[in-house]
């Protein structure tokens, strides 16, 4: 793996058995406290995207907020938040979906792309791939283009990745955790 790669693999925890016993929670919480390892982090997303004419980002409710924030800011594109259920006050469309542990629905504004926005959907982590594919559907449902899912961690071991790939999603994570 490459430097940078390393640098931010390294700066992630592992909480063992958080939230329940036998989960490996992967934090990205110290990744985000160590300047060197979060510039290098949005960096290296600026780097993969900004040449493929994107529109928008959608950042997935609440730590793909916190990467989707500076990548549009940098990149200059619009910033659509996808959140969860109950929060967003203006005409939505709805997904609901398995989680690791658990089950949620996300929403997005029916008014949030335009009709072929290309659009980059983004989330700190890929477990199970539920979260990200109902995000992916939201877009689809508003006649959007999903050119890649993106997160900073996938975890294999759970085929999220897979599933995307299956759906006709392409995948970038930055790392791996088995
Ligand atoms: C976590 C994580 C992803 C999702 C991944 O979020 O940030 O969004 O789970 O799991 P999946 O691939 O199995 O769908 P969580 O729902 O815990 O919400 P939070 O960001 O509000 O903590
Ligand atoms: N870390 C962070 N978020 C998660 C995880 C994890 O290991 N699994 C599911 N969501």
């Amino acid at each position: 793996m490459s430097a940078y790669r390393d640098e931010i693999k390294n700066a992630i925890r592992t909480v063992p058995d958080w939230p329940e016993p036998g989960v490996m929670f992967r934090d990205i919480m110290p990744l985000l406290q160590n300047r060197n390892a979060f510039r290098k982090l949005i960096d290296s997303f600026v780097h993969r995207y900004q040449n493929m004419q994107l529109d928008a980002i959608a950042a997935i409710d609440a730590r793909g907020f916190i990467l989707g924030a500076p990548l549009a800011y940098e990149l200059g594109l619009s910033l659509v938040p996808v959140r969860k259920k109950g929060k967003l006050p203006f005409k939505t469309v709805t997904q609901s979906y398995d989680l690791e542990y658990g089950s949620a629905t996300i929403e997005l504004h029916t008014d949030a792309f335009k009709p072929g926005d290309r659009v980059l959907v983004m989330d700190d982590l890929i477990a199970t791939g539920g979260t990200m594919l109902a995000a992916c559907e939201l877009v689809r449902k508003l006649q959007a283009e999903v050119v890649e899912v993106a997160a900073i961690i996938d975890l294999p071991d759970l085929k999220g990745g897979e599933k995307l790939r299956n759906a006709g999603f392409p995948v970038y994570a930055i790392c791996e955790f088995d």
